[in-house]
């Protein structure tokens, strides 16, 4: 089968860099590229580069493939996901991953967090500022952490996004504001374990593909961010388990609250949910990222598969499987 590769590369958007030196670090690697074509080749298809923007659209109109398999971030908006699957939608060519407004529903943490909420799954109490005099009658309890409101890749978040006061936490909102040109969400800090799970699959037949704790090799526990720091240093500052290190009852709980943010969220084929444990060892939902990076050695599904007895090919090859099913594309 015919199918196109949409990706932003960092070298793609180059031209608008020169704020904090971490604003294009949701965009793909060649690496990630090029390891996705492999995968894909190695199953028989072919595959054509079609990248992202206006490149995109333009493949799309001239020729279209019978499948894209999306890895474009987008540019500039709250709704950047949604605009490779809009497109896709539009001309009626199949596309892996979430549709439009799940793309650009999750990319809001906020909205997420409510839609999430209004199914009665836990998530931490937060509020979304727009001027830091809003932080002089925020009733939340300390610690806090701030978060740019819709970013994902860490954008933004450093070790000093846990805030123990207001006053720190006044200095992260400020710097968020102005660098990042968005509001900014705060929530409650969770003290307990770190946990990612991936799930497959959509609706109904969605299912957990693994889940994997993330914990600090160097911080206390009960203050560790998996921040920009420590996402750039992994191997240093984070270790990995899988599964978690935690009673079955905890793991159940995980378990079930990702499925039930997947499906409340409407993801498909692929997502990666983020979730803490509170300090009674309760699970909440952090974020959902519909899009969860396929870099092969650093993406967080890719090593959480691998260490569940997901080969890279085989996890690419899922998507693919889970993408036709949904759409009644033959292979
Ligand atoms: N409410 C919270 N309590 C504790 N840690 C949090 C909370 N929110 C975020 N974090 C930490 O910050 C990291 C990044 O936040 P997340 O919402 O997953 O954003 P991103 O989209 O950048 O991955 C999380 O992996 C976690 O370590
Ligand atoms: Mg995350």
């Amino acid at each position: 089968m015919r199918i196109g590769l949409a990706f932003d590369l960092k070298a793609d958007h180059e031209a608008r860099a020169g704020g904090p030196d971490d604003l294009l670090e949701e965009y793909d690697s060649p690496a990630t590229v090029a390891a996705i074509e492999a995968a894909l080749r190695e199953c028989g298809h072919e595959v054509e580069l079609l990248g992202g923007g206006r490149r995109f659209v333009a493949a799309l109109l001239e020729r279209p493939p019978e499948l894209v398999f999306n890895l474009a971030e987008g540019a500039l908006t709250r709704s950047r996901e949604a605009h490779v699957p809009a497109v896709c939608e539009l001309l009626r060519v199949p596309c892996t991953h979430s549709d439009p407004l799940t793309l650009a529903l999750t990319l809001d943490k906020a909205l997420a967090k409510r839609v999430v909420a209004s199914h009665g799954l836990a998530t931490p109490r937060f509020a979304v500022i727009e001027h830091t005099r809003e932080l002089d009658t925020l009733a939340l309890g300390f610690p806090c952490i701030a978060k740019p409101l819709c970013e994902g890749s860490s954008i933004g978040i450093r070790n000093s996004s846990r805030a123990a006061d207001r006053s720190a936490l006044r200095r992260e909102v400020e710097r968020m504001l102005g660098d990042y040109r968005q509001p900014v969400l705060v929530e409650e800090f969770l003290t307990g374990t770190e946990l990612t799970v991936g799930v497959l699959g959509s609706g109904n037949s969605a299912r957990v593909l693994g889940m994997m704790e993330i914990g600090p090799r160097r911080a206390p526990a009960a203050e560790f961010v998996y921040s920009l720091e420590s996402k750039r240093n992994w191997r240093e500052e984070v270790e990995y388990h899988v599964p978690p290190r935690l009673p079955a009852a905890a793991i159940g709980a995980a378990h079930a609250l990702a499925l039930g943010c997947h499906r409340a969220l409407g993801c498909r084929d692929l997502s990666r949910i983020d979730l803490r444990l509170d300090a009674h060892g309760a699970p909440h939902f952090l974020e959902a990222n519909p899009l969860p990076g396929l870099n092969p050695e650093t993406g967080d599904v890719v090593i959480l598969a691998r260490r569940s007895h997901m080969p890279y090919d085989e996890l690419v090859a899922r998507v693919v499987h889970e993408a036709l099913a949904r759409s009644g594309v033959r292979a």
